[in-house]
């Protein structure tokens, strides 16, 4: 019906029309980039405006399609779209907080709150899932993703897409989902914001380009381009991604917008001569919609008329758009989405705020418990040091849609003084800004110390020193916050350190001089409450890293994947000179991959497999026992490892291939069973074919990627 519908608009369209569709530009809110164009309602009059972004309220979104549909020739109604990235209203973890959750049901609950919300809102479209792999922490935009690992990103991709989509696309609360950016962010050169990406084609396909694929397989309806050049070719102008392998290897028939002003880009990035160029190069190597660039309103008519683009190429643009439009029903009703009524009921809805107090909950990772200070008893005497202790603004993160910095978050002081009832048992003192070098109030936070029987430290990032252009050389915890911990070490007091940020952190000092740390990452609304739950106990938690933490910045990229190389180092056995190595600190991270304590204890035995041999057709079968050998009932996340002995190229020392998420009561076993098939042992071989090769493999099985048992088999 959509292509029937379509294809008799088109008919009518005018090139102007069609060109009219591929163009999107910003309501002037929510800027990130160079460009500002104040007249996208002259072009949308024009019929030259197909999709607008970051509509202020629901009244906007009316006024606006209003003008698209009643004054426009063909009354082609509008699309919306909006960065809603971990929440709209109600605000979840940053994605790398709930990625570190490892519960993809959850995560797909949270994402479909988001879409419920923001379709509320009026929105038909985000810019989500950000989909970039990364091993590189200076990168601020790792707090959007899902971390380091390949095999989990693929997972939490497909879980998001379902999520912002649902299974029906013309209910007026799903919304279409957009995999961005494409491709190879996340590899950007040093970690530097919109750097160079180079890396062989085997690395791209192995490691950066498969949750694209697995967001392509949950139907996600969008895709957005990067702002790097890969391997010499901007994204926004390569055929080789938006063509080759998105359209003719993986059929996708969704449309392809740029990221924010990436076609003008082109030029600084010396690809383009001008606009016209980079408008053409954009068109042919596989854009459909041009984001606040202004590049295809302006040339692609000329751009026909010279014979450097066809028309037909601009017809099929649109006519992606439009199906998309009529498939999320705006045809039949182009305010659909749009009703200040059902917003005002949809907003912030208790269950909602229920769901982001869990995920926060299970995003929580406990990195350090020292003769297992955690969890607190309820009457202890609490000295709540720190910036972060009162915030309810940074806690939400970065990137938070319609979220709102005052008012709404619970912070960690009030989470404690709710979950308390008692607040005499509390002094507080901010000790220090987030930035900055003052140390005035070290001395009234030293004082209040003093007199209590444990310090909560609450320090951290500032929402703005991660996300979209916010790379670090230093991932140390910024300003003064560590001279604080310094000073509050000399009173003697037990100190826990409760950690807000957006990336992994350099944290050596703070596992040397802390008895407990809790990464919270930034929790969102309902983070002071889950926070408190994890201090005193209500809840006991279980979430692991997906980001392997550095020692060091030197050591970075850093990733639990890595390659033997022809001289590993064993750190048994005696000093090897010659060996990869640093000559000042060790290879390992400081917290690797996978990593995550609670408050009890889990033994792993009996790691079995059903054979020794297996044929490419035949279903491995490993099992393993966990056992909550500790004093709390709690979930553990169990991984699952391979490792390729010998290939045709290179293999990874072990790569993710399974986990689950287990509760056990106190004294409780479980056996879990994973299966893998001839699949799971797939790589691209020496001649680019993505197939398993015979011979032997190793499997590992237990609480993180470093402390795992293991068994052999091989593959004939
Ligand atoms: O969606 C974002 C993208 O991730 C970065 N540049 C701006 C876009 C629109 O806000």
């Amino acid at each position: 019906k959509a292509i029937i519908f379509v294809d008799s608009l088109l008919q009518k369209m005018t090139l102007d029309e069609k060109i009219g569709q591929t163009v999107l530009f910003s309501s002037g809110s929510d800027i990130t980039g160079p460009t500002i164009d104040k007249n996208f309602v002259d072009y949308l009059k024009d019929g030259m405006l197909g999709a607008v972004f970051s509509v202020p309220t629901v009244k906007a979104t009316i006024e606006l399609q209003k003008i698209a549909v009643e004054e426009t020739r063909l009354g082609i109604p509008l699309l919306f779209g909006y960065d809603v990235i971990h929440g709209y209203k109600t605000i979840f973890p940053i994605s790398l907080g709930e990625s570190a959750s490892w519960d993809l049901d959850l995560i797909e609950k949270s994402s479909r709150i988001a879409a419920e919300e923001a379709s509320a809102s009026g929105f038909h479209w985000t810019f989500a899932p950000m989909i970039d792999i990364s091993r590189d922490p200076r990168w601020g935009r790792v707090s959007e993703g899902a971390g380091e690992d390949v095999f989990l990103g693929n997972a939490i991709a497909k879980a998001r897409v379902k999520g912002f989509q649902g299974d029906d696309l013309s209910k007026n609360n799903t919304i279409l989902a957009c995999a961005k950016h494409f491709a190879a962010y996340g590899a950007a050169i040093a970690g530097r914001d919109y750097n160079t990406v180079d890396m062989s084609e085997r690395e791209l396909r192995t490691t950066y380009l498969p949750p694209f694929k697995a967001a392509i397989d949950a139907g996600v309806t969008t895709f957005m381009t990067s702002f790097n050049d890969l391997n010499g070719v901007p994204a926004s102008g390569n055929k080789f991604l938006l063509t080759d392998i998105l359209r003719n290897e993986w059929n996708f028939d969704g449309f392809v917008v740029t990221d924010y002003t990436s076609i003008n880009e082109m030029i600084p990035h010396g690809y383009s001569k001008d606009e016209k160029q980079a408008g053409e190069q954009a068109l042919n190597a596989g854009v459909d919609m041009d984001m606040q660039g202004g590049i295809f309103l302006r040339n692609l008519k000329k751009l026909v008329e010279e014979g450097k683009v066809s028309e037909e190429k601009i017809t099929a643009a649109a006519r992606r758009i439009l199906i998309l439009k009529y498939r999320l029903g705006l045809f039949e009703d182009p305010y659909r989405y749009s009703n200040e009524q059902r917003e005002k009921v949809t907003l912030y809805k208790p269950e909602y705020l229920e769901t982001a107090k869990e995920l926060a909950q299970k995003s929580i990772v406990l990195l350090k418990n020292k003769n297992n200070i955690l969890p607190l008893n309820k009457h202890q005497k609490i000295a709540l040091i720190g910036p972060l202790v009162k915030d309810e603004s940074h806690i939400l993160g970065t990137w938070i849609a319609r979220g709102d910095r005052t008012g709404k978050a619970v912070s960690v002081y009030e989470g404690i003084e709710n979950l308390l009832g008692n607040t005499e048992i509390i002094k507080y003192a901010k000790g220090c800004e987030i930035e900055g070098n003052d140390k005035s109030k070290f001395n009234e936070a030293v004082n209040i110390a003093k007199e209590s029987d444990v310090v909560i430290m609450v320090l951290g990032e500032s929402h703005g020193l991660s996300g979209e252009a916010a790379s670090r050389t230093n991932l140390d915890v910024p300003g003064v916050q560590k001279e604080l911990i310094a000073e509050i070490k000399k009173t003697g007091k037990p100190i826990i350190l409760i950690l807000m940020n957006g990336r992994p952190l350099t944290l050596e000092y703070e596992n040397e001089v802390t008895d407990a740390i809790i990464e919270t990452w930034f929790s969102g609304t309902m983070g002071g409450a889950a926070i408190a739950d994890v201090l005193f106990g209500a809840y006991n938690p279980s979430g692991k890293l997906t980001m392997s933490f550095p020692r060091n910045v030197g050591q970075i990229p850093i990733y639990y994947n890595y390659k033997n190389t022809g001289r590993p180092y064993k750190i048994k056995g005696a000093e090897q000179r010659f060996r990869s190595k640093y000559l000042d600190a060790p290879n390992s991270p400081l917290y690797p991959f996978g990593y995550g304590l609670s408050y009890t204890s889990f033994q792993y035995s009996d790691l079995k497999i059903n054979k020794n041999e297996f044929n490419f057709n035949e279903t491995i079968e490993v099992r393993v026992t966990i056992t909550n050998t500790g004093k709390y009932d709690g979930e553990e996340i169990v991984q699952l490892y391979i490792q390729d002995i010998v290939g045709s190229v290179t293999r990874p020392v072990k790569e993710l291939k399974g986990f689950e998420k287990v509760f056990l009561k106190i004294g409780e076993s479980k056996e879990i069973s994973f299966l893998l098939t001839s699949k799971d042992l797939a790589f691209y071989t020496n001649d680019m074919r993505f197939k398993a090769e015979i011979g032997d493999f190793k499997v590992f099985v237990g609480t993180n990627s470093v402390e795992l048992l293991e068994v052999e088999f091989s593959l004939k």
